[in-house]
């Protein structure tokens, strides 16, 4: 029997949000079921990793979904790989657009950022209790205000695309191609082929900032961590768990 599809089922739509992630979390403490959406035209307090503040005006589309993986949280990384595989791949399957993913969780076009992911999780003893997964894709918002001090320069779907898109469209076709990789993050080993297929990264000359730390060098694969390994100059594999990543 084919399984019903949940992912949109209850869909939470606003005008105006603080974050998309402070509603789901609220609605995910609250019970909410997973593949719960949360979707606003604007955040005035949208948020990016490591603690940066994302742009959200009207023409974007900003949403968080929430998940009830059931995996020791130690994988949590896992969906974020699991979701920009998702993004990249309904981005070209509805638009056409040949996106890319640059380690961790950026989708890029023409090497230029469209999207971001954050994930952000409850956490009961050492198991993921639920996640909300938010992702941000500058669709058909002004490219003049995105911001320019980023890694990678970013765009909009507008500008790549020569032409307006439809933001339910759009949102319909992310969570059908999330719900789509979801069932497989028990075969992550499948994610991870389709992440490699992806990549803007692979065999690429890279730096990359972990705290304190800045490795240079070949990026050479993923790991089953979401892990990335570069091999610097001296030929020593380094194992980067998170940083910012820069392509040379
Ligand atoms: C990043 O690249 O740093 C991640 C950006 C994630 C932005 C999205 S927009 C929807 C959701 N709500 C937020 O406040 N952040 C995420």
């Amino acid at each position: 029997m084919e399984r019903r599809s949940n992912f949109g089922a209850r869909i939470e739509r606003f005008k105006d949000v603080t974050s998309t992630q402070d509603v789901a979390k609220e609605l995910a403490e609250a019970g909410a079921a997973e593949g719960t959406v949360v979707v606003a035209e604007r955040q005035d307090k949208g948020r990016g990793r490591l603690g940066r503040k994302w742009l959200s005006p009207s023409g974007g589309l900003w949403f968080s979904i929430i998940l009830r993986p059931n995996i020791p949280a130690n994988d949590a990384s896992r969906l974020t790989l699991m979701a920009a595989v998702a993004i990249a791949g309904a981005l070209r399957d509805q638009a056409g657009i040949e996106a890319h993913i640059k380690w961790p969780n950026d989708v890029l076009v023409n090497g230029k950022k469209v999207c971001g992911i954050l994930t952000e999780g409850g956490v009961r003893g050492h198991v993921l209790e639920y996640v909300a997964i938010g992702i941000g894709i500058d669709v058909n918002n002004n490219v003049d205000d995105l911001p320019s001090e980023l890694l990678v320069p970013a765009t909009t779907l507008k500008d790549e695309a020569g032409q307006e898109l439809d933001l339910s469209e759009l949102l319909n076709c992310c969570l059908r191609s999330l719900e789509t990789e979801y069932k497989d993050l028990h075969e992550f080993n499948l994610i991870l082929s389709r992440w490699r297929m992806l990549s803007a990264v692979i065999d690429q000359r890279v730096s990359v900032s972990e705290q304190m730390k800045s490795v240079e060098g070949k990026a050479i694969d993923i790991d089953e961590t979401g892990a990335l390994l570069v091999a610097d100059d001296n030929g020593t594999i380094h194992k980067i768990l998170t940083g910012d990543l820069k392509i040379l």
